[in-house]
């Protein structure tokens, strides 16, 4: 079967193997193979995998002597593991159930099987889950040496997002200031507080917040990350001129919180602006956003414009990282 698989030399073949397992992207289901030369290690999701490794499709054998769902199915499903969870993307619930069946009897570390029945949707960002197989929808994911505790269906939370969060990350400086707005249950702010960030993480969602507190526990960072439930909008006025990093992460209406954002940041500020946009223009919109609220109080220069990763056929999610200058005089008019 042809799949992702990122190629390296084979004297590197061993540390990426290692760096893509704690970044949680690499692919059980296929063998690594190596051709003298080169090593392949096949990757769950191409598009996801950081710029500084090449990823190419391969034929690669899948791993024998094991059971894998695709043996006992007549389809290959569309899925995600999350610990020892499987999510299914099925249209179909008949599809589902076989699947879901098919991925309990395969030998993968598999202990229970969820079907996403709709997007994720409404103020907390969670999907509709039925559970297919098993009986408990909490999970622990480890990335990049960091623990979460998550329950997908009380609490937003992606593992596709690892190698952003640590594109992210791996910008910060020892000591800096950085406010989480969006925070669910603490992937980036906790990330940031391991990497020696001072942490405000704050999250609208009881059962968020309450992830994101046992997982500040699980990582040793209570000393570094303050928790805050509530509406940021509404929290912001105790942080005002404090943050040194804003991290964005509310795709679709981040633009709401532009104002907010501009309250919490220091006169000079990187901003995190996630979006989920048509690829054909899909940068212009937060740039146009943040120019429009924040031109007047900040110079604004935009830095990097990410791709992230794929949504929808045609949709991506993208990431702007901006710095804001605090202005000492009001910009001209035009
Ligand atoms: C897309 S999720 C991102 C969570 C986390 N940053 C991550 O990467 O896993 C957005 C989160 O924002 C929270 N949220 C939505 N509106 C909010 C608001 N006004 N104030 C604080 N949190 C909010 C939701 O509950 C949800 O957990």
């Amino acid at each position: 079967m042809r799949r992702p698989c990122v190629r390296v030399d084979r004297e590197d073949g061993e540390r990426t193997r290692q760096s893509l397992e704690e970044a949680g992207v690499r692919d059980h289901e296929a063998a690594i193979e190596s051709d003298g030369e080169y090593v392949y290690i096949p990757v769950i999701d191409g598009a996801a995998i950081l710029e500084e490794f090449e990823v190419i499709e391969r034929e690669l054998e899948p791993r024998t002597a094991r059971t894998l769902p695709n043996d006992l199915l007549s389809f290959t499903p569309t899925y995600e593991r999350l610990g020892d969870l499987v999510l299914l993307q099925e249209d179909d619930r008949n599809r589902a159930i076989k699947a879901a069946s098919a991925f309990m009897r395969s030998d993968l570390p598999v202990e229970a099987v969820l079907w996403r029945r709709s997007e994720v949707e409404g103020t907390y960002r969670i999907a509709d889950w039925e559970l297919l197989e098993g009986d408990r929808t909490e999970t622990v994911h480890r990335e990049y040496g960091a623990e979460f505790l998550v329950d997908p269906t009380k609490a937003y939370f992606s593992p596709r997002l690892a190698t952003e969060r640590h594109r992210v990350v791996s910008q910060i400086q020892q000591g800096e200031q950085v406010v989480d707005m969006f925070a669910g249950v603490g992937p980036f702010a906790i990330r940031a507080a391991l990497a020696g960030a001072k942490v405000i993480a704050v999250d609208v969602n009881p059962d968020a917040v309450t992830y994101l507190t046992e997982n500040v526990r699980r990582n040793g960072v209570e000393n570094a990350v303050t928790v805050i439930e509530g509406d940021v909008g509404e929290i912001v006025d105790n942080h005002t001129d404090w943050a040194d990093r804003i991290i964005m992460n509310l795709p679709h209406r981040a633009d709401e919180y532009l104002g907010t954002a501009g309250l919490f940041a220091a006169a000079s500020c990187r901003l995190h602006y996630y979006d989920i946009q048509p690829e054909v223009d899909a940068f212009n919109p937060g740039i146009g956003a943040i120019n429009e609220v924040l031109a007047g109080t900040y110079e604004i220069e935009v830095i990097t414009e990410q791709a992230v990763r794929s949504y929808a056929p045609g949709v991506i999610n993208i990431c702007l990282d901006v710095d804001l200058q605090r202005r000492t005089e009001k910009p001209p008019t035009p």
